[in-house]
């Protein structure tokens, strides 16, 4: 992505060929900044030096940049019949095949509803599902010893907890050697899948050696998880109200290969999402050992040594709940995403001189949003916006952010697993607190700004570092 905020409205014939030629350098050094895994802060870079929604050339094309709560308001919500996924569903349909995360118009709505039935059902759940998993991955960190990378352990915890959600009972082949294999493919084809969705229209020019089959071999797993599941359920049936998720899908649609793509779209969203999230969460509470203690003290009164960790003991912890949000302020799991013009039309903010007038978007323009940046700004945040501060989310310090924090989308495409990705995330934090009350970063970690070290981008941010501690 490169900026031309001097030549806004100009036609791309129009540039001349100093700008043409700056444009390129700059692309370059997206390349090599996506190289040395500091993709990010190349752009932090490069917004600095732009007005909060400007124009950009993406990959060929005119379109914009926008970090203004308006106009990602408009974007996801308000305007929401404006925009349309574009090219990231024929992108991601290799990996995920046809689901809610590459569909639109009705066969989106027709997803969403059958999905969100499933989601809200599981709202009343008392988080017993995630119990079997949680204590899996505390034996595992007991039988580390030395240094420990958490984050892997979270991406497996991750993965057998939404498999587990989806299947409706615990995949027991799933433990072993196949979960290995399947989080080995899935991994791979992410990665790739990650770049083709950022090469928009070109997506097609994308795809190394290896990543048709890595998308085979997840698609034949969860295929065969997916008959073997709803053979279960046909040979001892449960009363109606228990039947799984993965039954309901079938019910709705008796294509198993559609029910094999639905289950693929959600792991694909819960998988990465909430793995990147703990491992941050560990990474910023290491280097801030005044709100790591606070957290121990309030896990602490609230739940003692108690393991089986409940939805009340969770609501009863506010601290952890404002470090859950203060984690996902500063490393939002999707941290750039982009819509595409259906009909053209105008923005709330960006145009004339001050960036204060509408602003015109033609049918068929790129708008690339940017939660990162956005829930780093000043203007937004305060003085200390980098700064890894719980208690700004106590009192009416940031009572009206409103559009201004958005880790989980917005509108009519808000994040479906957000209740599920919380929970499971704070069990887990929970759990390795109570276990490991000495727990410290492993020596030679450097507490470095954050956004400045290195980081992973594939569909999600992760951290390129992982998460290196000491448990004791
Ligand atoms: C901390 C954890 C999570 C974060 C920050 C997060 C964030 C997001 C974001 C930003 C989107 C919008 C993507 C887009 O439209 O381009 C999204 C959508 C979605 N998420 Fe999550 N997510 C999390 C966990 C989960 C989990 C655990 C699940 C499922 C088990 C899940 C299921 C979904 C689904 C199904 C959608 C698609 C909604 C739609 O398009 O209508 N998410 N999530």
């Amino acid at each position: 992505m490169s900026s031309s905020a001097s030549a806004r409205g100009a036609n791309p014939q129009q540039l001349s060929s100093s700008i043409i030629g700056r444009l390129l350098d700059i692309m370059k050094d997206g390349f090599r900044a996506g190289r040395e895994k500091k993709l990010l802060a190349f752009f932090t870079e490069h917004f600095n030096q732009l007005s909060p929604t400007a124009e950009v050339k993406i990959l060929g094309g005119i379109g914009y940049v926008t970090q203004d709560p308006e106009n990602i308001e408009a974007l996801l919500s308000t305007q929401f019949q404006d925009f349309h996924l574009g090219p990231r569903s024929m992108a991601m349909k290799a990996m995920i095949g046809d689901g809610i995360f590459t569909q639109d118009g009705t066969a989106w709505k027709h997803s969403r509803e059958v999905l969100r039935r499933q989601f809200m059902r599981m709202q009343y759940q008392n988080l017993k599902g995630f119990r079997e998993h949680l204590e899996t991955l505390i034996e595992r960190l007991n039988t580390s010893s030395g240094v420990t990378d958490l984050q892997p352990m979270f991406y497996r915890l991750t993965l057998d907890t939404t498999i587990a959600m989806i299947l409706g009972q615990p995949v027991e082949s799933f433990k072993h050697e196949i979960g290995d294999l399947f989080s080995k493919a899935f991994d791979q084809a992410s990665l790739i899948t990650g770049t083709r969705v950022r090469l928009g229209d070109m997506y097609f020019l994308y795809s190394p050696r290896g990543f048709f089959k890595a998308c085979e071999t997840i698609k034949r797993y969860t295929y065969q998880f997916a008959i073997d599941a709803l053979q279960r359920e046909e040979e001892s049936p449960v009363e109606s109200e228990k039947t799984s998720f993965i039954s309901e899908l079938h019910r709705d649609n008796q294509d198993l290969q559609l029910v094999r793509d639905q289950v693929l779209n959600v792991l694909i969203a819960g998988r990465d999402t909430t793995a990147a999230t703990l491992s941050y969460a560990f990474h910023l509470l290491l280097r801030n050992p005044n709100v790591l203690e606070t957290l121990r003290c309030e896990i602490d009164t609230v739940v003692g040594r108690e393991k089986d960790i409940n939805r009340a003991h969770i609501q009863q912890m506010p601290y952890l709940h404002n470090v859950l949000q203060e984690t996902l302020r500063l490393y939002p799991p999707v941290p750039i995403n982009t819509r595409f013009c259906r009909r053209t039309t105008t923005l709330p903010v960006g145009g004339g001189p001050d960036g204060r007038s509408p602003l015109l978007v033609r049918e068929g323009m790129p708008v690339a949003y940017s939660v990162y940046h956005m829930q780093r700004r000043k203007d937004l945040y305060g003085p200390d916006p980098l700064a890894f501060r719980p208690e700004r989310w106590d009192g009416s310090e940031l009572a009206s952010i409103g559009w201004g924090y958005l880790p989980f989308n917005g509108g009519p495409r808000l994040c479906l697993g957000k209740d599920f990705g919380l929970m499971l995330a704070s069990c887990a934090i929970v759990r390795i607190i109570q276990e490991f009350p000495g727990i410290k970063l492993a020596p030679g970690e450097v507490l470095e700004e954050p956004g400045t070290e290195r980081q992973h981008l594939t569909l999600t941010l992760s951290n390129a570092q992982g998460c290196k501690v000491i448990l004791e």
